[in-house]
Order: C-alpha cells, then structure tokens, then sequence
C-alpha cells in the first residue's frame, strides 16, 4: 500500500490537514515537531476496527505528549506505560488507573509500590524474581495487582535487531517452562491474582508469521492452567516509511482468528508506533550547502538530537520541501544535522528538489519514536510539539530555552 501522507501541497505550500506549515514555522521557528490529531485517532480507529473485541493500551513509548494523549484516551484507548514516569503522564493526561498496564524489564522497588498505589489495571512480570518482589511489596501494602506474564517465546521477530525481543538470548521475559512452574507457585496466592500472558516479540514486524507462531507457543499454558483468561500480544504492527508494502493490523487479525475462534480469551493490544508515527512530522531549515562526491549536503538545523532513528537504526524517513517543488530541478542529496557525530544524519542519499539556504523541509512520519527519543546532546534546546485539530494549531509544549538547559544544575562553584 502507498504511503497516504498526512502532508499535501496547496497554495504552493505544505499542509497538514488545514495548516499552512510555511506559516506555522515562520510564526514558532524551526526545528518543530507537528502532530495531526485526527490522523493519530483515525490510527486508532483502524486499530479497533480490526480488532473489535481487544482492549487496547496505546503504548506511550512512542510519544509521551500530554495533549496527543489526552486526545487517545477520549477516544478509548487505555495505555501501556514501561517507568513510574510514564504512569504518572498517563494519569496526567486523563486515564483510569484500572486502564494501564504497567510493562517493562527492569521495574525497580519504588515503581513497583507507585504503581500498586495508584491501582494500574495490570502489572506484566518478566522474571520471577520480579513476581516474588511485587508479591512481596504487594503484601505489605495490602494489595492485590492482576499479573500478566510476560513469555520469552523464543521467536525471532522479522525486524531490525535492536527491536526485535522474543527471541531466546534477549532480556526480555520469562521462558515457558519457568512460566509453568510460577503458575503452580502462585496459583493460590493471597498477594498477586495471575491472570495474563504477555508476548511481544517486537516492533515494526515485517511479516504476520512470527506474531502467530509466538501466540501458538504461549497457547498450551492456557490449556494447562484455567486461571488464565487474558492474553496480550503487544505492540509491533508496522508502518510503510518509504512506501514499502507492510502488513496492516487487519492482517494480524486474520492470520489470529482461527487461533483465537474456539477459545474464550480476552485480547489485548499495545501497539504505538502505529497509532502516532504517520501522523507526525519534524520541520527543520536549511543552514548550509555544501558540495559532496555524490551530490550535495544539506545541513539543517535538525538532527540526530530531534531524530535518533535513521542514526540508531539505519531507519530511512521520507523527507518532502515545503515550498511546492513542482517544476524544480532536483540533487542527489544527504540531510544532515549541527551536531558533532558524523551519524547525524537524517536522510541519507536522497534525490530533492535544489535547495537553498532558509528553504524548509518535513521529515516525514515522526511521531513515533521521534520527540521522546530527543536530547540535549550538543546543549540543544528541544524544540516545541504543535498538535493540529483541522485547520487550527496549538503548541503543546513550548520549546526549551536556555535557561531550560541549566535549571537542574546545583552546586557550580
Ligand atoms: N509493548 C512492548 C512490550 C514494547 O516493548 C513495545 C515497544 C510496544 C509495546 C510498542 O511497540 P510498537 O507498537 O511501537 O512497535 N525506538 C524504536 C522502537 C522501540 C520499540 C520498543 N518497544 C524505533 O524507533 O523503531
């Protein structure tokens, strides 16, 4: 399936839904993260159509924003969230307790009681030494939370390898045997009620294979102990960065189904990337032009501190000018960022329209994994987030300033 961009030429400019990003970024500046409200809702809304009877927790991971959160939570979506931290945006942003499931590898004491104390909906384990933490804490505060195991099934995600996780050597999960033995340990358990399994083999999956072998894998632990009723398949459902063709969440469902067809389970879901990552985009301006042996480099005043991906991944991101190219003449070029690293790159070995110095491009599809993976490396401020409702726009978190850089540092002299 093409790509079905949030952003269209008009009037001779870039738009998002009804918003002249010409005229945005000369009124807040550059470099700036755009989101489109209804895109990411109607990714949700696509995500509930084709699994009409899972729960879905959005997982924050992906982006963190108050607002772009608040907007998913009213229209349904409960969360995944991996640190106290994100507990605590979640609840800022609006959600029942009840309606998070609190994830992760390696939840220390304090975040374990955190979120015993604000009552999350589920709490996936990943070891058993965790399970006897959180049975532990859970005593002593007169608790009960409702666990899911998280499974390490062994399964080698179609991805890249920095995120694929359910395969036997990584950290994450508890292997089936040891998952057995956990389910006898704490079957009558007056601490903590087991009730869920957890995989997630990892994210932007190329295939619907591997995500129905994982869920084969982890079924016979339902034949095997009736007090399981929940089972959460994660996150992972791909988008298309560059108009490759990926498999859709209705494809998932599919290929599940028949799996799923005789037994009484209740689904889960935590996808993120596919909620926000089209429906957001990073603008940035040109500084510099500089020749190179196989075209040209564009320096912008964006880089690996707005977006890590392309340097940690090796991930490509479209990227389109703002200005309408229509009858430019057009550079083999490579969109590079200010800071020090010769990884900081954004785009690399890209055919654009001849830039100049000032002109402004979107890098497409960051919403996902974009602002949230952002730093102050190089003592960069971050740039501000601007959420677009139709033809109108709102910052919804200001850029840092300088000031920002330095208010957490004490004891100078
Ligand atoms: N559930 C669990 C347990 C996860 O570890 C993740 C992502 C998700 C859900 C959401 O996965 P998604 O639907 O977004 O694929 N920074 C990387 C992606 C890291 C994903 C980590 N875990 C990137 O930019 O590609």
């Amino acid at each position: 399936m093409a790509t079905n961009r949030i952003a269209h030429y008009q009037y001779g400019s870039l738009y998002v839904d009804g918003v002249d990003l010409m005229a945005l970024s000369d009124e807040i500046g550059t470099p700036c993260y755009v989101y489109s409200q209804d895109r990411a809702v109607d990714n949700l809304r696509s995500l509930q159509k084709a699994f009409p009877d899972a729960e879905i927790h959005y997982s924050l991971k992906a982006n963190a924003n108050l607002a772009l959160v608040r907007t998913l939570v009213d229209s349904g979506a409960g969360l995944d969230a991996v640190s106290a931290g994100e507990i605590y945006k979640g609840l800022q942003a609006g959600v029942d307790p009840n309606m998070i499931v609190f994830a992760g590898v390696g939840k220390t004491e304090a975040e374990l009681k955190y979120a015993l104390d604000v009552g999350v909906g589920w709490i996936n384990v990943e070891s058993g030494l965790e399970l006897a933490r959180l049975a532990r804490l859970a005593g002593q505060l007169h608790k009960k939370p409702r666990v899911a195991l998280r499974i390490n099934p062994d399964v080698k995600a179609d991805t890249h390898q920095y995120i694929a996780t359910g395969h036997a050597a990584a950290k994450f999960g508890i292997s089936l045997a040891e998952a057995g033995e956990l389910l006898e340990k704490y079957a009558d358990s007056d601490e903590v009620t087991v009730e869920g399994i957890h995989i997630h083999i990892g994210s932007q999956l190329g295939t619907v294979e591997r995500t129905v072998e994982a869920v084969q894998t982890v079924l016979p632990l339902f034949d095997q102990h009736s007090s399981l009723r929940a089972l959460n398949i994660g996150g992972g459902f791909p988008v298309s960065y560059t108009g490759d063709d990926v498999p859709e969440p209705a494809a998932f469902a599919a290929a599940l189904e028949p799996i799923f067809a005789n037994r009484r389970l209740h689904l889960m879901i935590e996808p993120g990337r596919y909620v926000v990552a089209d429906a957001g985009l990073l603008i940035v301006e040109v500084q510099y032009i500089k020749p190179s042996p196989a075209g040209v480099i564009v320096v912008t005043d964006g880089g690996m501190t707005e977006l890590i991906r392309p340097a940690l991944y090796g991930a490509t991101h479209d990227v389109m000018t703002l200005h309408d190219p229509a009858s430019a003449e057009y550079t083999n070029s490579q969109v590079v960022g200010p800071v020090c690293e010769s990884a900081d790159v954004l785009r690399n070995d890209v055919t654009l329209p001849t830039l100049q110095p000032g002109d402004r491009l979107a890098v497409m599809d960051t919403g996902a994994y974009g602002a949230v993976m952002g730093s102050n490396y190089n003592a960069r401020p971050r740039p501000p987030e601007v959420l677009v409702e139709g033809d109108t726009w709102r910052i919804v978190r200001r850029r840092e300033t300088w000031e920002d850089l330095i208010a957490l540092e004490r004891n100078i002299t």
